[in-house]
C-alpha cells in the first residue's frame, strides 16, 4: 500500500520520464535534419529509453493498486545549438532527474516503504549508467570539434546504438 504522498511523486516521476522522452525525440529530430543520422539514432534509442522507464514506474503503480494521473507534459525545444550543447543539455537534464530519483529513495525510506525502495534500486543504477554515457559521449565531442572526420566517425558508431529493454 503506497501512501498518497509516495503515489503523487511517483507519478510526477511518470511525467518527468515522459518529458525526457520527450526532449529526446525532439533532439533526434532535429539531428536527423542537420545530416546526422547516427547521433539521432542515439537520441531515438534514449526517447525509447525514457519511455520504458515511465512505463516501469506506471506498472508499479497498478501492481501496488495505486492511481495512475497522467498530467501535460511540458513542450521540449526544437532547436539546439551544436551537437555539444544538445549533450551538455542532455546531461544536465539527467542531473536533474538523478536528483529526483534520489528524493523518492529518500521519501521512501522516511515512510519505511521497503518495497518503493528496493523497486527504486534499479532507477539509481541507470542514473549511474546514463551520466556516464553523457560524459563519455561529451568528452569525444570536446576531442574533436563540432566538424569534420572525427564528427563523422562518431556519428558512425552511435548509429550503431541498439535499443534493449534493460
Ligand atoms: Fe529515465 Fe534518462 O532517466
Amino acid at each position: 500500500m503506497l501512501s498518497r504522498k509516495m503515489t503523487d511523486a511517483l507519478n510526477g516521476q511518470i511525467n518527468k520520464e515522459l518529458y525526457s522522452a520527450y526532449l529526446y525525440l525532439a533532439m533526434s529530430a532535429w539531428a536527423e535534419n542537420k545530416g546526422f543520422k547516427g547521433f539521432a539514432n542515439w537520441f531515438h534509442i534514449q526517447y525509447q529509453e525514457e519511455t520504458v522507464h515511465a512505463m516501469k514506474i506506471y506498472h508499479y503503480l497498478q501492481e501496488q493498486g495505486a492511481a495512475v494521473a497522467l498530467d501535460a507534459i511540458q513542450k521540449p525545444p526544437s532547436e539546439f545549438k551544436t551537437l555539444l550543447s544538445a549533450f551538455e543539455e542532455t546531461l544536465k537534464h539527467e542531473q536533474f532527474i538523478t536528483r529526483s530519483i534520489h528524493e523518492l529513495v529518500e521519501l521512501a525510506l522516511s515512510e519505511k516503504d521497503y518495497a518503493t525502495s528496493i523497486f527504486l534500486q534499479w532507477f539509481v543504477t541507470e542514473q549511474v549508467e546514463e551520466e556516464a554515457n553523457d560524459n563519455e559521449i561529451i568528452g569525444k565531442l570536446q576531442m574533436v570539434g563540432d566538424k569534420g572526420h572525427g564528427l563523422f566517425m562518431m556519428d558512425r558508431e552511435l548509429g550503431g546504438r541498439k535499443f534493449e529493454e534493460d
